[in-house]
């Protein structure tokens, strides 16, 4: 029998029973894993001892593949590329890639974004109107989705000039982010891995063309982020601006790196590495702790049980954090863009589900939108909930405990729900009988029984959102080998890109030649 009809059988004996059953006394302990402060509490859902040792036994390729990755071997096979994020935030190492040190040209580069960093903030470098007061980051994807969840977060530490963030080729866009702002103390991030990517150039562009109607000289108020040094060259922008990193950074594995640059200009170069430290915090728990005691990898083992085994499509990310707002957008393309892949390594059909989908919004606003078919509708919707033990508002404590009532009630109820029996008590208070009672009380049960977990931190710090990124990032890794997927390859985003290109001119008249009818209709439609 292999490792997955293991699990299968096993949780076909186990699928009905209440997890609330499973608890004694030393179940919330046994079923939790922490890791320099962080907690994961997987123990409400259905996951028991045997259930674990099962799952722990489809790791067997993970020790390897570790080694793997963290020693810069091309894991990512079908674009040749090592996959070295983790060097960002450990740039000691000694790792090779190609034979050449890898991270000579990530201590220079560092070096330079602290020192460009400083010069913005301390109003050194100036805009053509004075210091700078606002930066434009052009970027999409992993360009984007990173630096601008992680400036929201962090913005109790933003003590930089403001940053706005524009991803969309929709003009609105830009122009509703340029139209607040003042072109003469303002600076644009041009951030790009490919420098080729159509919505950051136009984007680029019209940004260059608006700092140009008052600006003298636009260009000296740009930086780029990329790895194509002629791009950037040829875009106007002098080398001392340009921020490189190499192709083994994925573009959603990059804000570790240059493509950082905004928030690090934000939070400053020191929160920055304080974001790097718990970074590379979690990537030492994650080597060296075992499976068990491993948070990315019983992150991972409760996401695979979930979806590959329970058969639950979904995954809730409920952040109890405000300014954790965009985490699911971040994880959307993190989790989504990396193990969302119907072909394994091997290039034979992937015989299991790919990743989940992965969607999610703050709590508690979430409670008041899509909770109700969290709790009564059919389909089962493991949730994962953050919370953080304090805030960093002292004056507003009592909203904070507010706020971590809410999250402990509603894993709670997920866990509980209520009973016919307990409905009909509370419609039997309220004077209701016979049939009205019994169909007014059918319509407040809840099932119950629906599995969630909590991952608690001391205070969301710049350490402490570092630890949560990489943690995440880990956990997709470990998805990634158990699934034998590449978690570091997007060819799926590649035929959208090619079709769009060659659909923009059909929108200016040119022919729709070879167009299905619902195209050449919406074309009709748009033109
Ligand atoms: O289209 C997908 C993608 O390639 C992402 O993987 C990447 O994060 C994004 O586009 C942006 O790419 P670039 O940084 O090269 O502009």
């Amino acid at each position: 029998m292999t490792d997955w009809q293991a699990l299968r059988e096993y949780h076909e004996m186990v699928a009905d029973r209440p997890i609330l059953t499973l608890f004694d006394d030393d179940r919330a302990a046994d079923f939790s894993v922490s890791a320099d402060g962080l907690l994961l509490d997987y123990s409400k859902t259905n996951i028991d001892a045997k259930a674990r040792e099962l799952l722990i036994g489809l790791l067997r390729d993970l020790p390897v593949k570790r080694d793997a990755m963290f020693s810069g071997a091309k894991i990512n096979e079908t674009e040749g590329r090592a996959v070295l994020h983790t060097l960002l935030r450990n740039m000691d190492s000694d790792v090779t890639v190609d034979g050449a040190d890898a991270t000579v040209a990530l201590r220079e580069t560092h070096a330079a974004m602290q020192a460009f960093a400083r010069d913005v903030r301390g109003g050194a470098f100036k805009g053509q109107g004075g210091a700078i007061t606002d930066v434009v980051n052009i970027g999409i994807g992993g360009s984007d989705l990173g630096p601008a969840m992680a400036t929201i977060a962090l913005a109790p530490y933003a003590d930089g000039p403001r940053c706005h963030f524009v991803s969309n080729v929709d003009g609105a866009h830009i122009h509703d982010v340029l139209s607040g702002l003042n072109p003469e103390t303002a600076l644009v991030i041009v951030a790009s891995k490919t420098f080729t990517t159509i919505e950051t150039m136009t984007n680029a562009e019209t940004a260059k063309a608006w700092m140009a109607k008052t600006v003298k000289d636009p260009a000296a108020q740009f930086a780029a982020v990329s790895t194509a040094a002629d791009k950037t060259a040829a875009f106007g922008i002098d080398a001392s601006r340009v921020f490189g990193f190499e192709d083994w950074v994925g573009g959603r594995y990059s804000m570790w790196g240059p493509i950082g640059l905004s928030l690090m200009l934000a939070i400053g170069p020191e929160d920055f590495d304080q974001f790097l430290a718990g970074a590379a915090a979690m990537d030492a728990h994650f080597r060296h702790a075992a499976p068990e005691d491993n948070l990315p990898v019983m992150l991972a083992l409760v996401g695979i049980w979930h979806n590959q085994i329970c058969g639950y499509a979904t995954r809730a990310v409920l952040p109890y954090e405000q300014r954790l707002a965009r985490l699911p957008a971040y994880l959307q393309q993190l989790e989504m863009e990396s193990n969302g892949k119907r072909v394994a390594m091997d290039g034979t059909d992937l015989a299991i589900d790919s990743g989940p989908v992965v969607w999610g919004e703050p709590g508690t606003n979430g409670q008041h939108a899509f909770y109700q078919l969290i709790h009564q509708g059919t389909r089962v919707i493991p949730c994962e909930f953050l919370v953080g033990k304090e805030g960093h508002e002292p004056d507003l404590a009592h909203q904070h405990r507010l706020l971590v009532a809410n999250c402990l009630a509603q894993s709670e109820a997920l866990l509980r729900g209520r009973s016919l029996a307990q409905a009909t008590a509370i419609m039997q208070k309220k004077g209701l009988e016979g049939h009205e009672l019994e169909r007014q009380a059918r319509h407040r049960v809840f099932p119950g029984n629906r599995p969630s977990t909590t991952l608690c931190y001391p205070k969301l710090t710049p350490f402490v959102l570092g630890q949560i990124v990489a943690l995440y990032e880990h956990r997709v890794f470990v998805e990634g080998v158990v699934l034998g997927i590449n978690s570091y390859d997007q060819w799926g985003v590649e035929l959208g890109k090619e079709l769009a290109l060659a659909l923009a001119p059909m929108l200016d008249g040119a022919p729709a030649d070879g167009k299905d009818g619902s195209t050449r209709a919406l074309i009709g439609y748009l033109a």
